[in-house]
């Protein structure tokens, strides 16, 4: 987080806050936000694309009251990707007019659901669900003079450069209408004959923790292209199909070394294909729209675990490697297990000149998968009751959470200025007793 740095006796703040307060207060394995950080990355990008309401919020990274509570007062907009983010954005009093739906698979129930909220958009990824939402007109009502808003979801064919399960936009996955078979075109061809319907923009996402901005510009370059041709197709749709969205995926740092693109930096590449292309092609430019999650949920996240047992572990050749489990695990964090993603931990609770010594840092769960940080450098008198802290966890960590072995998920705390609170209260046993029927 931007916030962070060390205080008396060396201990981590958060914030201001020192990390044994937080793990006095609230026990651990904790999950911290950052409130100031998540704000200033909303702002960050509401800057660079000119508008608040232009910066969609991905919250399948990250998603609570208190979050949508900031998202609200900072003026963006929110994607959703199921009937569970949807009810809980609508329940905290989001403005519904500001959420779009995705989802490659969406039930009768949400789509329904998000006709009823009026939602800003139903993102459209097959040709069923133009069929589903075609009879939903019929039984909500919506004629041509309050149609539904639709945008199509479309499969650019760009390969970006990330990991395969998060690589969405090459031909070969389950997402979106092909541009190079046609099946995008097609996909507007039905909507625009059902007069409850209306096309309001296009939309892309390439993949996700993506460093490189030329997979965003090529796919931009297509979806000005599939754009021109629509309207040339179907000159009725000039005035309202307006919206181009570009999606989310854009990188943050990990570990020390990364060095993801600045959000400016970004949108100003991506404003500026988008003008000249449209200049180029004929038509009015359309409101670029863009829906990261990570990069404005990830780098204020903090977990904080407890050092439970430390052994060493004599490798081949005379090496060692030295084990330190802590109170958490793939429960709280799957990304090291699933994606082989890279994460660094510091020792937290103090400081330390003792020698550093190459470690890997494992959870408490019953699967020898169950690592946290693959390679990391602790100091070498670390102890059991040591407090460690694994920066950048704040997106798609607490989210793809689990109960692994019946395990509670930790708390989320929120720090800010100093102060903390409780976001997300730690699960009990109770609560995960909840679904027996005895
Ligand atoms: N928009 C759409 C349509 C998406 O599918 C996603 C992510 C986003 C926006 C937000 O992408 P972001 O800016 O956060 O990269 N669980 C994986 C990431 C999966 C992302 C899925 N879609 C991980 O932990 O890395």
């Amino acid at each position: 987080p931007r916030n962070a740095d060390r205080g008396p006796g060396g201990a981590l703040r958060l914030a201001g806050v020192d990390v044994r307060d937080l793990a006095g207060d609230y026990g651990t394995p904790l999950m911290t936000m950052d409130e100031a950080d998540f704000r200033s990355r909303c702002r960050d990008f509401a800057n660079a694309y000119g508008s608040a309401e232009a910066v969609h919020y991905a919250g399948k990274a990250f998603l609570s009251s208190e979050v949508l509570r900031w998202l609200t007062e900072e003026g963006l907009s929110l994607d959703v990707c199921s009937g569970g983010e949807l009810n809980l954005a609508l329940r905290a009093g989001f403005p519904a007019g500001r959420i779009t739906l995705h989802g490659s698979n969406k039930s009768d129930a949400e789509l329904a659901l998000a006709v009823e909220a009026r939602i800003g958009a139903i993102v459209v990824d097959s040709f069923d669900e133009i069929a589903r939402l075609a009879g939903l007109v019929e039984s909500a009502d919506r004629g041509e003079d309050d149609p539904i808003p639709l945008m199509i979801r479309v499969t650019v064919g760009v390969e970006a450069h990330t990991h395969e399960f998060i690589a969405t936009a090459h031909e070969d996955q389950k997402f979106g209408f092909s541009l190079a078979g046609g099946a995008a075109a097609e996909a507007v061809r039905r909507i625009v004959v059902c007069r409850g319907l209306r096309l309001i923009g296009l939309h892309s996402h390439i993949g996700s923790q993506i460093f490189d901005p030329s997979g965003f510009e090529v796919s931009a370059h297509r979806l000005v292209g599939l754009l021109a041709a629509i309207q040339q197709e179907h000159p009725e749709l000039a005035d309202t199909l307006t919206e181009l969205d570009l999606g989310g995926g854009l990188g943050i740092a990990y570990v020390g070394s990364d060095d993801p693109p600045a959000p400016d930096a970004m949108a100003k590449s991506l404003l500026d294909i988008v003008s000249r292309e449209c200049q180029f092609a004929g038509v009015a430019t359309p409101h670029v729209v863009v829906e990261p999650g990570r990069a404005i949920a990830g780098p204020g996240g903090v977990t904080v675990y407890q050092v439970g047992t430390i052994k060493d572990v004599a490798l081949d050749g005379g090496l060692v490697r030295r084990y330190v489990s802590v109170d958490g695990g793939m429960s709280d964090n799957i990304r090291t297990a699933l994606y082989d993603a890279d994460y660094t931990a510091v020792l937290a609770s103090r400081d330390s000149d003792a020698a550093p010594v190459l470690c890997r840092i494992v959870g408490k769960h019953c699967e020898a998968g169950d690592v946290v940080v693959r390679d990391c450098y602790l100091p070498a008198d670390l102890v059991v009751g040591d407090l460690l802290a694994v920066a950048a966890t704040g997106a798609y960590c607490y989210a793809m959470s689990s109960n692994y072995n019946r395990v509670p998920r930790p708390p989320v705390v929120t720090v800010a200025a100093g102060d903390t609170r409780l976001m997300l209260r730690r699960e009990t046993d109770d609560d995960l007793m909840l679904l027996e029927k005895w």
